[in-house]
């Protein structure tokens, strides 16, 4: 007779955000997220070496209060040992997400010129005809694959018009885009993985930098244009800002629509009561998205430090300690969310 080794049922096992690598718990984190929320809510976990917050108000106060100044330098990845990384590094500095003010008000005062409510009611138009044509093309076979025939192909093609570039390298665009977001909302980094995303650093490095050349040439609509012509009191984005938030942007844009879609789609195939309820009735369909954003959120928990010695719920926290928000478990946090019975 062998021994097998049984699982530990879940409240003997350590308590650790660890679990989330275990692809049955990533299929249904909320057990491991309730234990989180009710047994240690500030949580220290000593498999991770940062603390994991799930209470929606606490995350809401790390969210807003703590640094999002996180991404180590390129100084500080050499020191430890780590200098092949720096040119990954050398971009993330440079993107508006990894900042605090006053870097930040900076970065997205000027970013913000490519979101006018002008540009966004044209890019809507767009994203709407995008959208009829990738679902008239599966409407003879009366049948789809959400995420091949919609969810990922519409973030890829919509991307590549904001930004401005041929829509023909949007297959390229998406590559890229997923070797570099290992780098972000992820605490499992496998070193066998880096030769790629420094790979897809430089293809995008040379991507936008030969954009940037074509736009002197003959200048057109987009993100690439808009950020290199955005101006405040005189100041202005370098070549490498450019660069580097574009790469942010794109990168955001995708994977996170590809994931709101398919788990919306999911979502309501599972609750055919609220999918009734949204096909009865079209003007529910903003507060749906709303809602499945929160129910199965495509953004499960991001980090910050510290940003000096501060107490969160009833713990203390020392100063340029890393903490994890988990969106995912405040967005179903009871005290904020009550359960309908
Ligand atoms: C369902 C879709 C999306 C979700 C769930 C989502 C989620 C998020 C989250 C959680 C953050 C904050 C991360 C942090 O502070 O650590 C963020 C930031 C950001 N996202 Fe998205 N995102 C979505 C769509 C997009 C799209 C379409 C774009 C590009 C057009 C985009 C570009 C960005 C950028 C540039 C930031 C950094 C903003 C800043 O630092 O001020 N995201 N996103």
């Amino acid at each position: 007779m062998s021994v097998g080794r049984a699982a530990a049922p879940h409240a003997e096992r350590p308590l650790s955000l660890y679990h989330l690598l275990e692809p049955e718990v990533l299929a249904d984190p909320y057990p491991l997220y309730h234990r989180l929320r009710t047994e240690d809510p500030v949580h220290w976990d000593p498999f991770l070496h940062v603390w994991v917050v799930t209470r929606y108000r606490d995350v809401v106060r790390v969210l807003r209060d703590f640094s999002a100044d996180r991404t180590p330098t390129p100084g500080q990845l050499t020191a430890m040992g780590l200098s092949e990384l720096n040119p990954i590094a050398q971009v993330m500095v440079k993107q508006m997400l990894f900042m605090d003010a006053p870097a930040h008000t900076r970065i997205r005062g000027l970013a913000a010129h490519a979101f006018t409510p002008a540009r966004v009611t044209i890019l809507r138009q767009h994203i709407r005809e995008i959208t009829d044509r990738l679902l008239e093309a599966v409407l003879p076979a009366g049948r789809m694959d959400v995420i091949a025939d919609l969810a990922e192909p519409l973030p890829c093609i919509v991307t590549a018009e904001m930004l401005g570039v041929p829509v023909e390298d949007h297959r390229r665009l998406k590559g890229w885009s997923q070797d570099f977001a290992e780098m972000l909302g992820n605490f499992q980094h496998n070193p066998d993985r880096v030769p790629r995303i420094l790979r897809a650093v430089e293809g995008m490095t040379d991507y936008f930098r030969s954009a940037m050349r074509d736009q002197e040439r003959r200048p057109h609509e987009g993100l690439v244009n808009t950020l290199m012509n955005a101006e405040i009191d005189g100041d202005r984005l370098t070549e490498e800002e450019v660069i580097a938030n574009c790469i942010v942007t794109m990168v955001g844009g995708q994977e996170t629509t590809t994931n709101l879609i398919g788990n919306g789609v999911l979502s309501l195939l599972r609750h055919p009561a609220e999918l009734e309820r949204l096909r009865a009735d079209l003007s529910l369909v903003p507060s749906a998205v709303e809602e499945l954003l929160r129910y199965e959120s495509p953004s499960q928990h991001t980090g910050r430090l510290a940003p000096a010695d501060v107490e969160l719920g009833g713990r203390r926290i020392r100063a340029r300690q890393a903490v994890i928000a988990v969106m995912g478990a405040a967005n179903r946090d009871p005290e904020r969310f009550p359960v309908r019975i």
